[in-house]
């Protein structure tokens, strides 16, 4: 981390310097500090108080020799929290005082005057470091969560990066614009936000899943290069990386191709890492999805370690498990991972991974282990002919030690569930993984079958331009037609996505018809977007990267909620505010709805 000059904060303020600022060069000043008791301690004629603000804590040391009598009876019965206005002079402390793992350390300030402005009621939780409330507890107060030192270096670490964004894309020639949060759906895959509209009764806005059409007409309007750190709305399952709400760092281009945006993209984030201390060499790795889906099970890889997947559909076609030859000749591939390091495990730890498999969709999870004692375990060994055997140990590399672990299915199933017991095992076996590692992942199926809704849906979004030597197949064989669509992958997690998108009306309509649309809807949801085709909008491109993610990823937390001031619950709620609530009669009357529950 690069050093902040808290220094800043002193001017137009009641102190003259900051809990985190003095240092041995400044023995002998006059100051004035304000901030929390945090740690008070009585040593029997003087009072010591760690006094805290957002900058770190400097000791304050009570000598009733050199307070009134009044300070120090107040100094006597200070309570944790209690918001003091101290006065004192610095001084180095004694040198077996000293405390090296302190940046004030070195110094203490001694007072002559102590005032509380404000005190304060026992907290519910110690405002501590790693402290182990549970997380709802420090979201209902979340002001005092937002007082411990990790949760502020969280937060200025956000707005590190931020501006180092902002700097980097401005020193490009790209123009911040705010877009509407009041607006009408846009596809993004998860279910919309919506606000009833009071002059329009039973007409209904959308929040924003992503500002994706806006940003294309800001194209069309001649912007050329736009950004915004946006706050993106989406109604879907949440989990540690997903919040209801959430910011994207927004980007868009005009006359680029894909290249121009990932080349930009990678001078951004390296400026932008460099600002907080960290090197990302570029220009970064790229993976084509299909690639990504062989060797790693997902499109967002983490590739700091191994344990790659391998196929093995061939070797075991013919073999006399009849599982894996079924699936081998009915279209579905076999395949398996090698978790070194667990070849001793027990037949239960071991059977016990099959519940990871099948909550990905497994019917089940053959294995065989290779203990370090040189025995073959397996319950599928006995099916193997020799040669089958030998070939298997060979296309997974088997040494002493070894587990292997298989999934036979279709290939989107066997991925799934093998990408899922990889994280596992990684975990598990204590893999190493550290560091940062971004990849690009490229090469997007344009179109997805979503199985439940028996209909085509796009991979990312309609608006992604289809690869030109597969446009005439984009209505008679959808899956085979690919993409200009990129992610960027960032230690296993979804940084970011994007896409060139289309900028012919006709071309619009076509992809947009696949979805299922007919072409009243077409008109009727983007008939702005097609006018605007129709009028001279020029090629373009973008992407957006999850700021709450590459904040997390860089403060090393494994939720976005650290890394936001005041989130959501799993629930979509809000434990400080009680949001959502109910509304009156009144409201509801207003823009004309009537509960039904
Ligand atoms: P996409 O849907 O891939 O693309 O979103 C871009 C990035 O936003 C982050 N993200 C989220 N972060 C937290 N909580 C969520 N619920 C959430 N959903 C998404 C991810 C993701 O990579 N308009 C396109 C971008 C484009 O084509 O330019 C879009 O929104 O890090
Ligand atoms: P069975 O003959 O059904 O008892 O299965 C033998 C082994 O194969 C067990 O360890 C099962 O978990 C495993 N198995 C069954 N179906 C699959 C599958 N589709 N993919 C991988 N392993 C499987």
């Amino acid at each position: 981390m690069t050093d902040y000059d808290y220094s800043l904060m002193n001017e137009y303020s009641m102190h003259t310097a900051t809990c985190g600022q003095l240092r041995a060069s400044n023995d002998g000043e006059n100051v004035v500090l304000t901030g929390w008791a945090w740690h008070n301690r009585d040593h029997g004629g003087l009072i010591f108080v760690d006094l805290r603000d957002r900058t770190g804590y400097t000791q304050i040391v009570v000598d009733p020799d050199c307070v009134s009598a009044d300070d120090f009876a107040t100094a006597e019965h200070l309570g944790r929290e209690f918001v003091l206005r101290v006065e004192g002079t610095v001084r180095m402390r004694a040198a077996d005082a000293v405390n090296p793992d302190m940046a004030t350390g070195e110094i203490e300030v001694l007072a002559s005057a102590l005032q509380v402005l404000n005190t304060s009621v026992t907290p519910p939780f110690s405002i501590e470091d790693g402290i182990e409330t549970d997380e709802t507890t420090r979201m209902k107060w979340r002001y005092l969560d937002l007082r411990r030192p990790e949760m502020y270096e969280n937060l200025h670490l956000r707005h590190r990066v931020a501006q180092a964004l902002r700097r980097a894309l401005d020193e490009r020639g790209f123009v911040e614009v705010e877009t509407p949060i009041l607006a009408n759906s846009t596809p993004e895959g998860a279910r919309d936000y919506i606000v009833p509209s009071r002059p329009s009764p039973g007409t209904f806005y959308a929040l924003p899943q992503s500002p994706q059409q806006f940003k294309q007409m800001l194209m069309a309007g001649g912007i050329e290069r736009y950004f915004q750190i946006a706050r993106c709305f989406r109604d879907e399952d949440l989990r540690a990386d997903r919040q209801p709400e959430f910011t994207q760092v927004d980007i868009e281009m005009s006359f680029v191709t894909e290249d121009d945006v990932m080349t930009m993209m990678e001078d951004v984030l390296h400026e932008t890492f460099a600002a907080v201390g960290v090197d990302l060499p570029v220009p970064l790795a790229r993976m084509p999805y299909a690639e990504a889906m062989d060797r790693y099970g997902c499109d967002r890889p983490d590739v700091r370690f191994g344990m790659e997947l391998v196929d093995i559909t061939d070797i075991v076609k013919d073999t006399g498990f009849k599982v894996f030859a079924s699936v081998a000749q009915s279209g579905g591939i076999v395949k398996a991972i090698n978790a070194k390091g667990a070849g001793d495990w027990s037949r239960g730890e071991v059977e016990k991974l099959a519940s990871i498999a099948e909550v990905n969709g497994a019917k089940g999870m053959a294995w065989v282990a290779f203990t370090t004692g040189g025995e073959e375990k397996s319950p599928i060994k006995k099916f193997f002919t020799d040669e089958e055997w030998a070939a298997l140990k060979q296309a997974m590399d088997v040494e002493p030690g070894d587990l292997l672990l298989f999934a036979a299915d279709k290939p989107a199933v066997a991925n799934a569930v093998l990408s899922a017991l990889r994280l596992h095992m990684a975990d598990a076996l204590d893999v190493p993984r550290e560091g940062h590692a971004l990849v690009w992942v490229v090469d997007f199926p344009m179109f997805k079958y979503d199985e439940d809704e028996k209909k085509y849906a796009a991979e990312h979004h309609p608006f992604s331009q289809v690869r030109r030597e597969d446009l005439d197949r984009v209505e008679s064989d959808p899956l085979s037609v690919g993409s200009y669509a990129y992610d960027v992958v960032m230690d296993g997690y979804e940084l970011g996505g994007g896409s060139i998108r289309i900028h012919d009306a006709d071309e619009q309509r076509r992809i947009l018809r696949v979805l299922g649309l007919t072409d009243e809807e077409i008109d009727d949801k983007f008939g702005h977007m097609l006018n605007a085709l129709a009028l001279g909008t020029p090629p373009h491109g973008g992407i957006a990267l999850g700021l709450d993610r590459l904040i997390m990823l860089l403060a090393g937390k494994d939720s976005i909620r650290d890394v936001i001031a005041f989130p959501k619950t799993s629930s979509a709620s809000d434990p400080m505010t009680g949001a959502p609530s109910a509304v009156s009669a009144r409201q509801l009357k207003e823009v004309d709805l009537k509960l039904n529950l």
